[in-house]
């Protein structure tokens, strides 16, 4: 069988970064023809937002880059995650300390920071909720770097 790693995509509430991060990064690999060897999701660490859509500021920004966010629901990370996922990317080091607080520790080095895959100075993907538009943008602009190398990696590590 050929080889295949799911990805879930983590941040707060799962309404603002993690959905970009998920429906971006799908999209790239929907266009590599990857989409049967790579699974993407996204969970928030918080519970406040279970169930939601992604936050309107989010779907704008999105939409305004071609991505069409609105069929995603918020959910919270779960247990299952650390056994059913190959990779957990955090979008800032507080999400990555609450999975780390989490995960049990045969699966705490599928840990990493999304930005880890960009070729940035940023090591995180900044929280836009009490921001504005723009914050809102730089998050596509962060999430759609990250995603491109993120690709890069797995197409290389598929190819072992
Ligand atoms: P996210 O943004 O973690 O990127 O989804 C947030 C969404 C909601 C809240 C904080 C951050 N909140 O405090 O409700």
């Amino acid at each position: 069988m050929k080889a295949s790693v799911r990805v879930l995509m983590v941040c707060l509430g799962n309404i603002c970064r993690s959905p970009t991060a998920h429906i971006v990064f799908a999209q790239r690999v929907l266009e590599a023809g990857l989409q049967e060897r790579v699974r993407v999701d996204s969970a928030g660490t918080g519970d406040w937002h279970i169930g939601h859509p992604p936050d309107a500021r989010s779907q704008t920004a999105a939409a305004q880059r071609g991505y069409d966010m609105s069929a995603l629901r918020a959910r919270q990370v779960r247990a299952r995650d650390f056994q059913d996922f190959d990779l957990l990317l955090a979008m800032d080091e507080n999400n990555l300390r609450d999975l780390q607080r989490l995960a049990p520790p045969e699966h705490r080095h599928k840990l990493r920071m999304f930005m880890d895959f960009a070729d940035l100075e940023e090591r995180s993907v900044p929280d836009p909720y009490y921001g504005e538009t723009q914050d809102f943008q730089r998050v596509l602009d962060l999430v759609e770097t990250a995603a491109d190398g993120l690709l890069r990696h797995l197409r290389q590590q598929l190819r072992e």
